[in-house]
């Protein structure tokens, strides 16, 4: 299996990507967004000027490597972020972008993440790998064989596919095998594939499902969606399973307002028996009432930092809004009452907490959270009691994350 693997992403390298682009834009996301894998894996206390090893597990044409080495070469010199995939032809791709940057801090390894401890050897405080485990046909054993490379103290940004957001992929993957068999070259297998989209019939699950889109972004994408030998989905019990199976527990799941099922529920008793399961229960209620989550992002660590390696307001934490002008999420929040965000077309609109204008205004990136509660003039048990529903709110949305330096 591992071979068709590989000569589909000799043959179409994943994500497409122009090298030439660096020069106009960074790529950043989740995992593996410095300033969110810092609050989820390290407690918001990294210090970057201290030197990092990072494993970039199925690196594919680079993404993930590109913002992990652009940030890391901004903190510090002594960094080192190694690249790891089966396809050369991805690994031609990501090193171009790496040129194109200059960047000095990354290694290339061509091969399988299951050798990684003969490839690539030591170990490495952080760890991503997003959208390789559900391409190998022993998901468990790549997890083990990455766990035996993580550093103490260190975590992994993982992402695999959600079950119920790709309804309709697999049985369309099945129809394509009986039209165009793997033995098929690529080039005929997506005329075909592009032949069959053209005359879905209108009930047809896939062509009803608004949140894949990957078909629709060139043919590297289309291959890896519809085409591909090797390809599961994970529900939130089943990636649970897998993690905890590997002797790792999960710290966050991204976007984690997405796993809440109050955010989908407005009536009382809903919500209050919703909020009467357990933590993962309650997570796989909300990922069956969406129905839209068609990957999951979550960063995990040994079990015994689970609960120590999310950061949590404290005096010394700066609170950081990625990409949110503090001055307009005040007005937002004074004029509306209320904040609206889209995830993948899903809408979800949430009430102002009180105080919400004053606490934003002031979250410039710089201060502090005691200077924030001592610029609005309160103490320290008043504030955390004004900033944490705001807190619960803005890093459910994945717009703020805390950090020590
Ligand atoms: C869907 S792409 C994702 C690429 C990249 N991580 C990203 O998110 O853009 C999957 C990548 O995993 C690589 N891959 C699959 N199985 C692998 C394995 N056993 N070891 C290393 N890389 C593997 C493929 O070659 C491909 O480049």
């Amino acid at each position: 299996m591992t071979d068709s693997v590989k000569a589909q992403y000799e043959a179409l390298p994943y994500p497409a990507r122009d090298p030439a682009d660096e020069k106009r834009r960074l790529i950043t996301g989740s995992p593996s967004f410095l300033p969110e894998l810092n609050h989820y894996v390290f407690a918001g206390r990294r210090d970057f000027s201290r030197p990092m090893r990072v494993l970039v597990a199925g690196g594919g044409t680079g993404d993930n490597l590109i913002q992990l080495a652009q940030y890391l070469a901004a903190s510090g010199s002594r960094h080192e972020v190694v690249y790891l995939d089966l396809s050369a032809a991805a690994r031609e791709v990501a090193e171009a972008r790496a040129r194109m940057r200059g960047l000095t801090n990354t290694r290339f390894v061509t091969g399988s993440l299951l050798d990684v401890a003969s490839l690539a050897p030591g170990s490495y405080d952080y760890i991503d790998c997003c959208g390789v485990l559900h391409h190998l046909p022993d998901p468990a054993a790549g997890l083990a064989a990455l766990k035996a490379v993580l550093a103490p103290g260190g975590g992994m940004g993982l992402m695999v596919y959600g079950r119920y957001g790709r309804a309709g992929v697999y049985p369309l993957q099945d129809a394509l095998r009986q039209l165009t068999p793997a033995t098929e070259a690529p080039s005929e297998r997506i005329a075909v594939a592009k032949a069959l989209l053209a005359e879905l019939p209108d009930g047809n699950e896939f062509k009803r499902n608004p949140f894949v889109g990957d078909h629709t972004t060139g043919d590297a994408g289309l291959y890896d969606l519809l085409l591909h030998s090797q390809d599961r989905a994970y529900t939130v019990p089943e990636l649970h399973e897998l993690v905890n199976g590997a002797g790792l527990a999960i710290s966050a799941w991204i976007e984690s307002c997405r796993y809440d099922p109050l955010t989908y529920l407005k009536d009382p008793e809903l919500r209050r028996r919703a909020s009467a399961l357990a933590p993962l229960e309650q997570a796989a209620l909300a990922e069956r009432l969406s129905g839209a989550m068609k990957t999951h992002v979550v960063y995990v660590v040994a079990p015994d930092r689970q609960q120590v390696a999310v950061a949590q307001p404290a005096p010394d934490l700066v609170p950081w809004l990625n990409g949110v002008p503090p001055r307009a999420l005040a007005d937002t929040f004074a004029k509306r009452g209320e904040l609206v965000v889209t995830f993948h077309t899903e809408r979800f609109v949430f009430a102002a907490p009180p105080r919400a204008p004053e606490i934003a205004a002031l979250m410039d990136g710089r201060r502090s959270l005691s200077q924030i509660a001592q610029a609005l003039g309160l103490g320290w048990d008043d504030f955390l009691a004004a900033y944490a529903p705001l807190h619960r709110l803005l890093t459910g949305i994945n717009k703020l994350f805390l950090r020590g330096i």
